[in-house]
């Protein structure tokens, strides 16, 4: 199948990562892009169908519960676009025979240590979203779908909820913000995952090419999970300094709030964070030769873009 013929449903595409994987996957092929009220992904007889329908070649699955704290109260919901959607999505594509790409998170792990976690290291999720995710990991794989699993970290980018247009709001409001820097992790640009995902599917089609396999074999055969993160750590005080500080160069007509570290403990929140985030992505970089930018040189270009397109 040549790659113009290709056929690519992606959910969730009014997210941080399915916002930024649309254009992208638009030289990949066609792609069958339905937003919420398309494709209720907790309604699996209609997601089969809508599946079947689609005769997509690849399923792409940016969409999630992805409300942290919220989930501790609603996990029912969240199960069922973490774990239950994925599986449906998984049982339909091995029927077709097609693959599934698939993330997932750092809350995964309890954040015990101070080394990067590995794929393969014992997971143990804090709260019900972390735990939501893992079910899904399991159960899409569990599927028998060929499938590959990013395991991202504190996804921020230019729409959509995040830490970083939250904070560069408050920041304009308030005199002074009090700031987490006990948790380390890496921030992650949604595009950066976006201009991942078009990299990987590119080596696989190049490589199902030259071998004659099929697509979905081709992923089979480097399956599993995959740690997906931006070079370099910090915690959530330093990149709030980071993109302030870039801010205010920018923009030194800005008035910014001062920041003031504190620790976990003096901002207790109804979920419980991992305070080691840290994800080695060697894997990534083996199998298919990608790094992701550093966090600093993604958090100037969300910045610049930003203050370009906000009147602020
Ligand atoms: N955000 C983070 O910091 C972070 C960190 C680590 C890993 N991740 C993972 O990375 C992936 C992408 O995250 P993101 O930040 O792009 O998420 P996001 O911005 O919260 O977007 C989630 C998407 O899922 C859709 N969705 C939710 N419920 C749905 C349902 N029942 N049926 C169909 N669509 C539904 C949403 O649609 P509506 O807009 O209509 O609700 C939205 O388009 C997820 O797997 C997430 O778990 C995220």
């Amino acid at each position: 199948m040549s790659s113009a013929n290709v056929r690519i449903l992606l959910t969730g595409v009014t997210g941080q990562v399915g916002g930024d994987l649309l254009p992208l996957l638009q030289g990949l092929g066609t792609v069958i892009s339905p937003e919420e009220f398309e494709l209720d992904l907790c309604d699996p007889e209609a997601t089969r169908q809508f599946i079947r329908d689609s005769k997509a070649d690849w399923i792409i699955n940016p969409a999630a519960y992805t409300a942290v704290d919220k989930a501790e109260s609603e996990p029912r919901l969240a199960y069922a676009i973490n774990a239950d959607a994925p599986r449906t999505l998984g049982e339909a594509a091995a029927e077709l025979r097609i693959p599934v790409i698939h993330f997932s998170t750092d809350y995964v792990f309890d954040g015990s240590g101070t080394r990067p976690w590995v794929e393969s290291d014992s997971t143990r999720p804090l709260g019900v979203y972390g735990a939501s995710k893992l079910a899904g990991e399991h159960a899409l794989a569990e599927t028998g779908a060929a499938h590959l699993i990013f395991r991202t970290s504190w996804v921020f980018g230019t729409r959509g909820k995040n830490f970083l247009l939250t904070i560069l709001r408050l920041a304009q409001e308030k005199e002074e913000l009090r700031i987490v820097d006990d948790q380390y992790g890496a921030p992650t640009w949604s595009r950066d995952l976006a201009r991942m995902v078009v990299h990987v599917a590119r080596r696989l089609q190049e490589r199902s090419a030259l071998s004659g396999d099929s697509f979905a074999e081709t992923v089979r055969a480097v399956q599993g999970v995959y740690h997906a993160v931006n070079g370099g750590e910090t915690t959530w005080f330093g990149f709030a300094s980071e993109f302030l500080r870039l801010a205010a160069v920018a923009r030194p007509d800005l008035k910014l709030a001062r920041l003031v570290p504190i620790a976990s403990c003096d901002y207790p929140t109804p979920a419980k964070r991992p305070a080691n985030s840290r994800l080695n992505c060697n894997r990534l970089q083996e199998v298919f030769g990608f790094a992701l930018p550093t966090w600093q040189e993604s958090t100037a270009a969300v910045i610049s873009e930003v203050l370009e397109s906000k009147s602020l």
